[in-house]
């Protein structure tokens, strides 16, 4: 059978699609809906800042004609940060006024709380200096050598920019394998933190973890934490 599947570049058409696999995938892997009922929001959060500012740094996951996964890429984290700064008062208020008047139930409005006043202290430590990703495959599309694929682009994009690594932060929990998937690709383990946020909905601790990948260079120093 000829392999339709392959990754591209991603591409503004792709948005709507983009969007709607961070909300199927958003619950780690699973849809957020049962958990956050506001999908526009949600992928706002997840993917504005890739998408909007950076889409050169983004790939996709096409099968015939079809987005089926995504990795969203930065390749400067202050250029990230310097966006969230710009658009933190207006985000606020946007999710202000939702909470107040969306008419949004319990699990969204619990949701929304954790993210204002908990996840800042909960969260693994980003690294300086290195690029970072994000990525998600639809459910017919995992364990297939996709998402290392789609990995082993986006460090080749990184090493034409001379980047000096890539990290990732994922979580981690009893039946997890994203932590696995990012080790089988060279990455170590950077930072964990014990985390809440799924608290009502996986049994046993749940782990916010950084994980890091340096790319051999010859004249770096080498990385130290
Ligand atoms: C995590 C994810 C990107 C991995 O991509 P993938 O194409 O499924 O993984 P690959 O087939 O390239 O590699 C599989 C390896 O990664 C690990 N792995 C991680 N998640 C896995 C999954 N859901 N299924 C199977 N293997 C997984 C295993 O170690 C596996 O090795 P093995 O086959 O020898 O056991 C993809 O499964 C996914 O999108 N999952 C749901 C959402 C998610 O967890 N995203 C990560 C957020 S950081």
């Amino acid at each position: 059978m000829i392999e339709l599947v392959r990754i591209r570049k991603y591409q503004k058409k792709d948005k709507d699609d983009v969007r709607r696999i961070a909300c199927d995938t958003g619950f780690v892997g699973r849809p957020i809906d049962p958990i956050f009922q506001d999908r526009d929001l949600w992928a706002d959060a997840l993917t504005s800042y890739y998408l909007d500012i950076e889409p050169e740094s983004c790939f996709v996951v096409e099968d015939n004609g079809k987005v089926r996964g995504y990795l969203l890429g930065c390749v400067n984290l202050w250029k990230l940060e310097l966006y969230i700064s710009a658009i933190k008062m207006r985000m606020l208020g946007k999710i202000i006024l939702r909470y107040l008047f969306a008419g949004y139930n319990k699990r969204t409005k619990k949701l929304i709380r954790y993210i204002l006043f908990t996840r800042m202290g909960e969260e693994a430590k980003v690294v300086r200096n290195y690029a970072h990703l994000h990525i998600n495959l639809e459910k017919g599309y995992r364990s297939r050598r996709i998402g290392t694929k789609l990995v082993q682009n986006f460090f080749d994009y990184l090493k034409k920019r001379n980047a000096k690594g890539c990290y990732a932060q994922t979580f981690g929990f009893r039946g997890s394998r994203s932590e696995n998937f990012f080790r089988r690709l060279g990455f170590k383990e950077y930072d964990k933190v014990r985390i809440h946020i799924w608290d009502d909905y996986l049994k046993g601790a749940v782990y916010s973890v950084s994980m890091i990948k340096k790319f051999k260079t010859k004249n770096r120093k080498s990385f130290k934490h």
